[in-house]
């Protein structure tokens, strides 16, 4: 009988700092969703997209982002399964001149808002292909960075926002999985060197990489799945 006693509490003691440890690692992953709960219900609210009206915008921008929004093209990126509120933000900067680019300011400046938004729901609601990694002696240093960033240099883990399979966080955070790696070289670049500057954070997450690091990082999210 004492000896049980004695066990009962050897297996208490043992037991107790895995307790704690478990619910320790419980928090975080609660915490790490909740941007998920809080993005919803602006969107819900809102007035509904016209996706049949977005359909019929889209037939203009289908010759470069292809017809489902999975462009084929590497210099032109796949819109499909992007987040639509981050479609939005970005056709407005190009119609206003703060994101700058020679094609998207005439395509973004015929539509209104509400062509804006029909077109950004339709063309999120389509399915994203997937795309590969092609750079194996790249890859291990593009996968370092976004999941671990380079602690020394300051420059943050990409995982830590745009999420460790690249889907983003609605809305605030791009889908970057599947991306042209071309596509998300060619930000990176335009991002550090102050060609494009909508975005402050990426701004300062872009200053730092060298053109080898952002080859790499480009290459690994093409293969995110
Ligand atoms: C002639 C080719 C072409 C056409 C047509 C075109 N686009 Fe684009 N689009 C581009 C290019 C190139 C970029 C990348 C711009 C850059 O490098 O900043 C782009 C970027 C975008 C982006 C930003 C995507 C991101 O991930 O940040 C959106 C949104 C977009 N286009 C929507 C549209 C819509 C909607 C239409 C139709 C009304 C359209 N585009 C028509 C070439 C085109
Ligand atoms: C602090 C949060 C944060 C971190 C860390 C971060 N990003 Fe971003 N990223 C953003 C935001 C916000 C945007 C949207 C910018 C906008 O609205 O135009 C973005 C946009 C991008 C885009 C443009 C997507 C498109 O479709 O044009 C690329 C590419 C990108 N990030 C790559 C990266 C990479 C690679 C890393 C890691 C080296 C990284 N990001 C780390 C917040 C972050």
């Amino acid at each position: 009988m004492k000896l049980i006693a004695h066990l009962l509490i050897a297996v208490t003691a043992v037991a107790s700092p895995l307790f704690a440890i478990a619910s320790d690692a419980a928090a975080p992953a609660l915490a790490s969703s909740a941007p998920t709960v809080h993005a919803a219900p602006p969107v819900a609210r809102a007035a509904k997209p016209d996706l049949v009206k977005g359909e019929a915008t889209f037939a203009v921008c289908a010759a470069c982002h292809g017809a489902d929004g999975n462009s084929a093209t590497p210099a032109y990126p796949k819109l499909a399964q992007q987040h639509p509120e981050y479609l939005v933000k970005q056709l407005q900067e190009f119609k206003s001149g703060k994101r700058v680019n020679p094609l998207m300011v005439g395509f973004a400046s015929m539509l209104s808002d509400e062509d804006m938004k029909n077109v950004a729901y339709w063309v999120a609601a389509k399915k994203a292909k997937a795309g590969s990694s092609t750079d194996k002696s790249l890859v291990q240093l593009g996968e370092r960075i976004y999941r671990g960033g380079i602690a020394d240099r300051q420059i943050p883990a990409c995982a830590g926002c745009h999420s460790p399979n690249g889907t983003g966080i609605p809305a605030q955070y791009p889908r970057l999985s599947g991306q042209h790696p071309d596509y998300v070289a060619a930000q990176l670049t335009a991002f550090r060197d102050g060609v494009r500057q909508n975005s402050l954070q990426m701004s300062q997450v872009a200053a730092k990489l060298n053109d080898r690091e952002i080859k790499a990082t480009a290459d690994y999210i093409a293969g995110l799945r």
